[in-house]
């Protein structure tokens, strides 16, 4: 088994009979939708979902997953996402496949909120990772000029040759800050940007940190 799959089936093994539970995007947050998809299917176990991307839902319907709306779930038991950056604190950088806005959504309605990850995603301090920053079309190079004065360095990602739109409708501004030192402080500082609508910086909320290694082993960090 590879990293990812490690990481992901030990946090799938979290899931309890009844539970209400998130899915994340990602090539991580694959492997944990897939083993979802064989407990339900094998064990009978009973689930009820909600995706933060449409590419995690439409994989999640395919494995037959029962899946449901904002309409019914108000919490969620648990949440099992990937991450593109995970500090000693274990906060994150995330937004690298551009779902952060549905990702930090789910987060903030989800009690246990589980990161997967390999073990290069382990970091002493955020901002190697650009962060994802989703900004509306509107106006987007004012923003841009925010950004730039908060001290980053944007670029407006691009799938091929046209501008990346997220599921959302809108654009990513990926940011070189340098080392973040302060994520709070600097999510405080870009969400207050008109034409912002969220950051990839995800702090204070992860409840656990499974990170699989190279060598096949599994280590999980539980917030303190
Ligand atoms: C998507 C995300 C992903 O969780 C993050 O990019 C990690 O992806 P992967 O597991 O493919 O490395 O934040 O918006």
């Amino acid at each position: 088994m590879n990293p990812k799959q490690l990481a992901a089936h030990a946090a799938v093994a979290l899931i309890e009979n009844g539970m209400k539970v998130g899915l994340g995007t990602g090539s991580t947050a694959y492997f944990a939708i897939q083993k979802i998809g064989q407990r339900v299917k094998e064990e009978g176990l009973q689930v009820t979902c909600i995706a933060t991307s449409i590419q995690s839902e439409e994989l999640a319907k395919s494995l037959n997953i029962p899946m449901a709306g904002f309409d019914t779930l108000k919490r969620l038991d648990i949440t099992i996402d990937g991450a593109d950056e995970a500090d000693h604190q274990l906060q994150l950088i995330k937004g690298g496949g551009g779902a952060l806005l549905r990702e930090k959504i789910i987060a903030y309605m989800t009690d246990h909120y589980v990161i997967i990850a390999d073990q290069s995603k382990y970091v002493e301090t955020l901002g190697k990772f650009h962060l994802p920053v989703e900004v509306i079309p509107f106006g987007w190079q004012r923003t841009f000029d925010h950004l730039e004065a908060l001290g980053a360095k944007p670029h407006l990602r691009q799938r091929d040759t046209a501008i990346y739109i997220t599921d959302n409708g809108n654009y990513i501004l990926d940011c070189d800050f340098g080392a973040i030192f302060e994520p709070r402080d600097l999510q405080t500082k870009i969400d207050l940007i008109p034409g912002v609508v969220e950051c990839g910086l995800f702090v204070d909320r992860t409840g656990t940190l499974i990170i699989g290694n190279n060598d096949g082993s599994v280590v999980t960090h539980n917030r303190k």
